[in-house]
């Protein structure tokens, strides 16, 4: 019962939010790779977009480039928070060093929010399935010896 429960709570964000296509998103996802990478630690003039799902605004390590005026901008990035920020980032944050006329086209940003959000997924899916595969290998690395 108790594993019921922790499994609807994993699945039902998901439905609620899956409403946007993350194929399409990653196809639109073109008009910012110029300052955006999908690479974890890969930023441009732009920071790393790999794992800003559920983040504070301004956060992501490594990138030191941030506007004032979007450090102090109290924001966590959901599907709300990026659908504001897409369609125009300076009407949402005054001041921000994204000097993009935004996306009109109300199901495009929701395509490339839903591909934001597989993306943080997956690379955290990725870190999850390193550790086992690790300890997997370690007895065929020993059999030889044996
Ligand atoms: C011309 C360059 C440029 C383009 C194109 C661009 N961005 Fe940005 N983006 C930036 C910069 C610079 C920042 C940092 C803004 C700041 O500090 O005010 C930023 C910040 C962001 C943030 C907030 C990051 C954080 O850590 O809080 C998100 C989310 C974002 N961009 C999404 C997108 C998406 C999605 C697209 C494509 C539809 C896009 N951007 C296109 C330059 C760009």
């Amino acid at each position: 019962m108790k594993y019921l429960f922790v499994l609807v709570a994993l699945i039902a964000p998901n439905a609620v939010l899956a409403d946007g296509d993350p194929a399409r998103g990653k196809r639109a996802f073109l008009q910012c790779v110029m300052c955006h990478s999908a690479v974890p630690g890969g930023h441009k003039s732009g920071p790393s977009l790999a794992r800003i799902w559920g983040r504070n605004a301004a956060t992501v390590e490594g990138f030191w480039n941030y506007s004032e005026a979007l450090k102090q901008a109290d924001i966590v990035w959901d599907a709300e928070t990026l659908d504001e920020w897409l369609t125009s980032p300076k009407t949402m944050v005054p001041g921000t060093s994204m000097r993009v006329p935004g996306i009109k086209d109300a199901e495009e940003r929701r395509d490339i929010i839903a591909y934001l959000k597989q993306l943080a997924e997956s690379s955290s899916a990725i870190l999850e399935n390193t550790a086992p595969r690790i300890t997997l290998m370690k007895p065929i690395q020993r059999s030889p010896q044996q």
